[in-house]
Formats: C-alpha cells, sequence, structure tokens
C-alpha cells in the first residue's frame, strides 16, 4: 500500500471549500482504517476519527470516499498541518500517512487610510494606511494623483525633489517636509497573494503660511476672552465672592457645631481666600 498526496489548489480564499486528496494506490485490505488529524502549533487534534467528522470541523467538512477531506467554508483558523493515516491491516506494509500543510490565505478588506487634511510648507507630516483581515499579512503601496509613488522618489525625475518615503509594512507615508508639489489626492492600496483592496482617495493641502495655525490660535484667545468677560459679568450680578464665601460657611455649619477649633480654621481659610483674591 501507499498514498499519495495531491491537494486540490493550495491558494484559496477564505470562505471557500478545500478538497485534502488522500490517494491509496494498491491496497488489499477491505476495509482500511482511515484517521486525519489537524496538527497546528504542534497540537495533534482529530479531524477525523472513528468513521466521524469530529474536532472543531464537525460541521464544516466531510469524509469524501476513499479518503478525502472536504473543508467547507475555509477561514484563516484553518490554516493547519493535516495528516491523513491509514492502517490496512491485510497489507504487506500496514501502515501509511501523510502530511499536508494547508495555508488559508485571505484576501485583505478596504484598509484605512489617515491623510492629513491641511498642512503647511516645510512641515513634516505621515499619512497611515492600515488594514487588518489580510493574511498574509499585506505590502501597502501609495498613489498620488493616481500615480503609483515609488517607494524611492530619487528614482523618478519628477518627484527626485520630494522628501517622502514609504515603509510597504507598516503603510506609513512619510514626508519630512511637505512640498507645494505634495498636495493632491492620496490612497492606498493592501495586497497580498489572495488579493488587493484600495481605500477612498483623500485630499492633503499645502499651504504656504500655517493658516490652520494662526486661525486656531485666534480661536484660542477669543476663547478665553469671551470665558473670562462672562466670568466678570457674573461677579458684577451675583457677587461670586461672597456668595461663594456664604456657601462655604452654610456647608460647614456642622462641623463648627462639632468642633470650634475646625469653625475657626475654615474662617481663617475663608479670609485668607477673599484677600488672596481680592
Ligand atoms: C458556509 O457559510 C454560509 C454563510 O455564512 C452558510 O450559509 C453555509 O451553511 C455554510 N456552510 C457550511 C457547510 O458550513
Ligand atoms: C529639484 O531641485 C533642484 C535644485 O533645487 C532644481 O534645480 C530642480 O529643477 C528640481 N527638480 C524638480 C523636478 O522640481
Amino acid at each position: 500500500m501507499a498514498i499519495t498526496r495531491l491537494v486540490a489548489c493550495l491558494l484559496l480564499c477564505t470562505g471557500f471549500a478545500i478538497e485534502l486528496t488522500c490517494l491509496i494506490e494498491s491496497i488489499s485490505t477491505n476495509n482500511p482504517r482511515i484517521e486525519w488529524k489537524k496538527i497546528k502549533n504542534g497540537i495533534p487534534s482529530y479531524v477525523y476519527f472513528q468513521n466521524r467528522i469530529a474536532g472543531d470541523l464537525e460541521h464544516r467538512a466531510q469524509l469524501r470516499e476513499p479518503a478525502n477531506i472536504v473543508i467547507f467554508n475555509t477561514s484563516r483558523s484553518d490554516t493547519a498541518e493535516y495528516r491523513c493515516e491509514v492502517a490496512a491491516i491485510d497489507d504487506q506494509r500496514d501502515f501509511d500517512e501523510i502530511l499536508i500543510s494547508l495555508a488559508v490565505r485571505v484576501k485583505p478588506v478596504v484598509p484605512r487610510c489617515s491623510v492629513p487634511e491641511a498642512v503647511t510648507v516645510g512641515t513634516s507630516t505621515e499619512l497611515r494606511c492600515l488594514e487588518n483581515e489580510g493574511f498574509p499579512a499585506p505590502q501597502y503601496r501609495w498613489f498620488h494623483n493616481s500615480e503609483e509613488l515609488p517607494q524611492d522618489p530619487k528614482i523618478s525625475p519628477k518627484l527626485v525633489n520630494s522628501s517622502y518615503s514609504i515603509n510597504p509594512d507598516t503603510g506609513s507615508l512619510k514626508f519630512r517636509w511637505v512640498r507645494k508639489e505634495d498636495a493632491g489626492e492620496y490612497y492606498c492600496q493592501a495586497k497580498n497573494d489572495a488579493g488587493h483592496a484600495q481605500c477612498p482617495s483623500q485630499t492633503m493641502e499645502v499651504y504656504d503660511v500655517d493658516i490652520l495655525g494662526i486661525f486656531l490660535k485666534v480661536c484660542g484667545v477669543v476663547t478665553v476672552l469671551l470665558s473670562f468677560g462672562a466670568f466678570l459679568c457674573h461677579c458684577l450680578k451675583h457677587g461670586c465672592l461672597s456668595k461663594k464665601g456664604l456657601n462655604e460657611n452654610n456647608f460647614n455649619w456642622p462641623a463648627q457645631n462639632d468642633a470650634v477649633e475646625y469653625a475657626d480654621a475654615d474662617e481663617g481659610h475663608f479670609r485668607h481666600k477673599s484677600s488672596f483674591i481680592i
């Protein structure tokens, strides 16, 4: 007896069915004992045992006569080694086995991209791209105005003065200093053996001066002034200092009843506070 292996297809995407083939050649035993084991991280578990599908594949696999296993709706968790063991007692060679490595590949989903909306000429910035579903982990490519950015800008006469660098493993596109010419539409693509996906393009604008920064600073100053004005109005209307003092006294009445020292201490505290504010 001898068994040969045939794997229907090794490059498959999640959600498909796969057939692990265990062909038995020249066998004289009528009912050979067939077992399948799954070995993941060195730990074996049964897939087919005592003529039944077992373990985590129980409702997702079936035996196709004589000894093949079909796994449905394959997912990343099916990546493992599978061992077909055949025992044929009437044969001269009464045991044989084969090992099949199954690598389930998963197509990337649409990556999450972050592109700053506005940056200032001469500053540094980073565009990010991340995809977590694909298996094996995808490689990233960036596109500027629909043209792929080479990993090294120096190789392109048009981009020779650009300061960017791309990390295809992490999906980061970094500019050490942004130029006017770097403005435009950006998108990223995540790609592995099983396929690719890309995010919608986003616009990055490049300003000569830090308009955004100035705007935010002005907003900040205005907010502070308005809050101060509101505080002053409130104080003039309600006399916030004396009211606050009264509240404190009311709140402390029980303490004063209990121990006179505390009341003295509190009054001292209050006096100190009012003189401090005035
Ligand atoms: C595979 O998944 C689909 C949808 O998720 C489901 O309808 C179907 O029953 C599954 N097939 C098996 C054999 O588990
Ligand atoms: C790159 O910079 C050099 C020196 O500043 C300049 O002469 C050249 O025209 C620039 N090239 C491009 C494509 O902008």
